[in-house]
């Protein structure tokens, strides 16, 4: 348990590094004033232009993905728990970007943190399969916010499906209980996903959810 809540508190370090929050306030913009006032990718995108959406982007995917770096070599002896400890520093990134306490608590919705999370776990199916179906959804439809709830969602239903093959998903856990433990992981990332997405969905459904493409000021 003391790893666990270790490889949390370290996520929470790392998920304090919020793009595009930073981004703008070296252009002298608050992000969080602007568009839909979410500091993330699309609003970046949205209110500061593909440059700046781009390098949120990258920015936070990234984090994730060298924060998972850092608890593999901290824990690297302990391979068997591997994939259970980048889930939970995995889930800190996710809080220290959604809850960054200099931000007063206010910051992004943790969609691209949680791209690099499915990076560093380290299967390429299911990395393959997140990917494609948010850059296919929200261009196709416009929707980034809806991109990204499929998307995140498709991460317990290809883990899963991979796990009932012959080839289950790479650095799954072997015992049993931690099995359970990384379904109920996952199922959290999603649920903080779905929750940081409620006032989107509602936008979706009476259809006045912000589009790609359009520029706010
Ligand atoms: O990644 C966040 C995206 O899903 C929605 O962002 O700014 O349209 O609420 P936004």
């Amino acid at each position: 348990i003391f790893a666990r809540i270790v490889c949390v508190i370290i996520g929470y370090g790392f998920g304090l590094f919020q793009t595009a929050f930073i981004y703008g306030k070296m252009h002298g913009i608050d992000i969080r004033k602007h568009g839909s006032g979410n500091s993330g990718t699309t609003n970046a995108l949205r209110v500061l232009g593909k440059k700046a959406g781009l390098i949120t982007f990258i920015g936070d995917v990234f984090k994730a993905v060298v924060c998972s770096a850092f608890i593999k070599l901290l824990f690297h002896s302990d391979s068997k728990m591997l994939y259970i400890y980048v889930l939970y520093a995995g889930l800190g990134v996710v809080l220290g970007h959604n809850f960054p306490f200099y931000m007063n608590f206010k910051g992004g919705k943790g969609v691209a943190a949680t791209g690099g999370v499915i990076i560093a776990l380290g299967d390429a199916r299911v990395t393959l399969i997140g990917f494609v179906l948010f850059f296919c959804l929200s261009l196709i439809t416009r929707y980034v916010s809806l991109g990204s709830i499929v998307a995140v969602t498709s991460l317990i239903i290809s883990t899963f499906v991979f796990n009932q093959t012959n080839h289950p998903v790479n650095h799954w856990p072997t015992h049993k209980e931690n099995q359970i433990e990384a379904y109920i992981l996952i199922m959290i990332f999603i649920i903080f996903v779905l929750i940081r997405h409620r006032e989107n969905i509602k936008r979706l459904l009476n259809g006045t959810e912000r589009k790609l493409g359009v520029k706010e000021a």
